[in-house]
């Protein structure tokens, strides 16, 4: 249930950051903070909004549900692949098991669309063709499905993501022949499995990113966040086909539009300070995760009832 006196409330307590020294070295993310235990890791998922490669807001119970959308996927794709998950001891946490992460990000596509300078449709509008080996053909629409599903892998850096062809992942070293290909079909069955959950939730899942790592045995898992709002793109199956006939944008529930009145109200990918998000797109926007998280699961949103997240995590950790 969206609770909107609820989500106020949690405006002036979003767990914007921790400081948990007890726990090990820390790893500030742009989204997460992480503690170093040796073979494991304390992961914890704040409520921090990022896009175009910084933070832009704090959105109540943000971290809450990537959590937990995550915990669900982890949970429905294990028969696919070993992932990393070992316990949610609190609904911002997860221990997991410590990997080398491939330099890697798996990004998945569906449907030819987009509108950041990185997306497929800006690609395929300035005349690009051929994605990482699959050619396609001219005249396609914007937010169209692809005949299949494709992948466009980036490298994984602290600046800013850049493409990279398969051929060059494999000549740069960055991973083995061999694991590349095992990813990518993993990669590949990770997001058909995706597909068929979404569209019975009344979903389409439009295009996700996914990370691998290795164990020191060498045994390949699944890392991360997987199928949340933050690394995927969600639409509403029902009112797709509509939409795409009438040249309307599909009905989402994601951050697009947070990213939109950034790019509306200044140059988010240059300004060194960004004016602060609006509270109505705030409280809109942890509303949809909510909404995601629910339609996802099927289950109810569990509002905590500890308004303090760092008392509670405190007391599971
Ligand atoms: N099992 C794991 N073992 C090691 N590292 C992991 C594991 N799972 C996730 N990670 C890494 O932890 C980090 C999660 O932090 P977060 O999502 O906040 O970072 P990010 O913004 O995606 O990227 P960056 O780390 O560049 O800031 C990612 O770098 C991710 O690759
Ligand atoms: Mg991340």
């Amino acid at each position: 249930m969206i609770d909107r006196n609820r989500i106020q409330q949690q405006l002036s307590q979003c767990l914007t950051g921790t400081d948990f020294t007890q726990l090990g070295k820390k790893y500030t993310g742009k989204v997460r903070d992480t503690y170093d235990r040796g073979d494991q890791l304390v992961i914890i998922t704040t409520d921090r909004q990022s896009a175009f490669d910084r933070v832009l807001a704090a959105i109540p119970f943000k971290g809450q549900v990537l959590t937990q959308v995550s915990q669900y996927w982890f949970e429905h794709t294990s028969d696919i692949i070993a992932n990393h998950l070992i316990a949610v001891p609190d609904p911002n946490v997860m221990i997991v098991k410590k990997c080398t992460v491939f330099p890697v990000e798996f990004v998945v596509r569906g449907y030819l669309s987009g509108v950041t300078s990185t997306s497929a449709w800006t690609a395929y509008q300035a005349g690009e063709r051929n994605f990482c080996g699959t050619v396609l053909s001219d005249g396609l629409i914007k937010n169209q499905p692809f005949v299949r599903p494709i992948i466009t892998p980036t490298t994984k850096s602290d600046q800013h993501d850049e493409k990279i062809a398969p051929a060059e992942i494999i000549n740069r070293q960055l991973m083995t022949a061999t694991d590349w290909e095992y990813c990518a079909a993993v990669a590949l069955q990770l997001f058909q499995r995706g597909q068929t959950i979404a569209q019975q939730h009344g979903l389409i899942l439009v295009d996700t990113k996914y990370e691998f790592g290795k164990l020191a045995d060498g045994t390949i898992l699944l890392v991360d966040e997987v199928h949340t709002p933050d690394s995927s793109r969600y639409w509403l199956a029902g009112t797709y086909a509509e939409h795409l006939a009438n040249g309307q944008e599909p009905d989402n529930i994601d951050k697009e539009f947070l990213r939109l009145w950034f790019m509306e109200h200044c140059d988010p990918y240059h300004d060194a300070v960004l004016p602060p998000a609006p509270t109505e797109l705030v409280v809109e926007l942890s509303s949809r995760y909510i909404q995601l998280f629910e339609t996802i699961t099927g289950q109810a949103f569990q509002y905590p009832t500890n308004h303090n997240i760092i008392d509670r995590m405190q007391s599971h950790l």
